[in-house]
């Protein structure tokens, strides 16, 4: 081969590398969804449980998951992630009943909207635990198990506020970003063990999340999707091994605004909200 037509082949291989492992596939595979018992989560549980997966299903609410579990056939496990050691816990737990996870989706969160400046410490440190140092410690417990067999998919989910930084909602915004650095840099770091991370990052989805923040969504733009559209966007960050999802993909523009042009994006996002 001419050496010009080398390095291109070369680069080629580099920039599409062929997949790092198998990916576990959905029928018969272990999977734990966190949060199972909010509107992502359960959307996610009930898909995943059709595609055959076997399921544990995580949240606080155990009379939720109990007809979750019903109707999907999967164990309830119920922790408050932002107890400390819950998320290890919850894993150990897990993994003793329904033998070694093969998928992770890790989907508990919970939103805050208001001035920083005025915000309670309290419920700044519950945000940084549940949004970020929960989804930590889970993959730390998850990943040693899945990296010694070789195999295995963490999915977090993240937030299109973790890209862009959504005004009044600075530290959940914070938060978020954090999730984003930990999938990008977990993905490199396990990339020659064949353990997969990805980051699935919804814009503004119809489930309690709004109420449960103690402000509703009030904007026309952009629309609520279904919980059912991250349910799919998860399956097929898994299937197909994608990095990152924002779903509706078409909230990727603002994305990528802000990341190259961030000075029109705020100029943008002062007229537009
Ligand atoms: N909805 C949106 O517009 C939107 C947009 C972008 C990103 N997201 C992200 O998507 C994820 C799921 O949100 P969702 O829309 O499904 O909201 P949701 O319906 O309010 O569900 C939140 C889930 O998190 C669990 N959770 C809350 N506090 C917890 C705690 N201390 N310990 C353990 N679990 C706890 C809840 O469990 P219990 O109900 O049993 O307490 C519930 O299962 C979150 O990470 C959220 O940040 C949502």
């Amino acid at each position: 081969m001419e050496p010009r037509a080398a390095r291109r082949s070369s680069l080629r291989a580099q920039l599409f590398p062929p997949r790092s492992g198998p990916r576990p596939p959905f029928a018969g595979a272990a999977v734990l969804v966190t949060g199972a018992s909010g509107g992502i989560g359960a959307a996610t549980a009930r898909r995943l449980a059709g595609a055959g997966a076997r399921l544990a299903l995580h949240g606080r609410d155990r009379s939720v998951l109990d007809d979750l579990a019903e109707e999907t056939g999967g164990i309830v496990m119920v922790a408050d992630l932002t107890a400390p050691g819950a998320a290890s816990q919850l894993v150990a737990d897990t993994e003793e009943r329904l033998g070694p996870l093969d998928i992770v989706v890790s989907s508990a969160g919970v939103g805050w909207a208001g001035d920083f400046v005025t915000m309670d410490p309290g419920t700044v440190d519950c945000l940084l635990t549940l949004n970020l140092s929960a989804h930590v410690h889970l993959a730390r417990a998850v990943l040693p198990g899945m990296v010694k067999r070789g195999r295995g998919h963490l999915v977090l989910v993240g937030s299109i506020a973790g890209h862009v930084g959504v005004r009044q909602e600075a530290v959940y915004s914070a938060a978020k970003s954090g999730l984003a650095g930990l999938a990008t840099a977990l993905r490199h770091e396990l990339a020659p063990t064949g353990v997969e991370v990805s980051l699935v990052s919804p814009a503004v989805v119809a489930t309690a999340f709004f109420d449960r923040r103690g402000r509703p969504y009030d904007r026309s733009r952009p629309r609520p999707i279904p919980a059912e559209r991250v349910a799919a966007a998860v399956e097929a960050a898994v299937r197909r091994g994608r990095p990152r999802l924002i779903v509706p993909p078409w909230m990727g523009l603002p994305v990528a605004v802000a990341a190259v042009a961030p000075g029109l994006y705020h100029r943008l996002a002062a007229r537009w909200g």
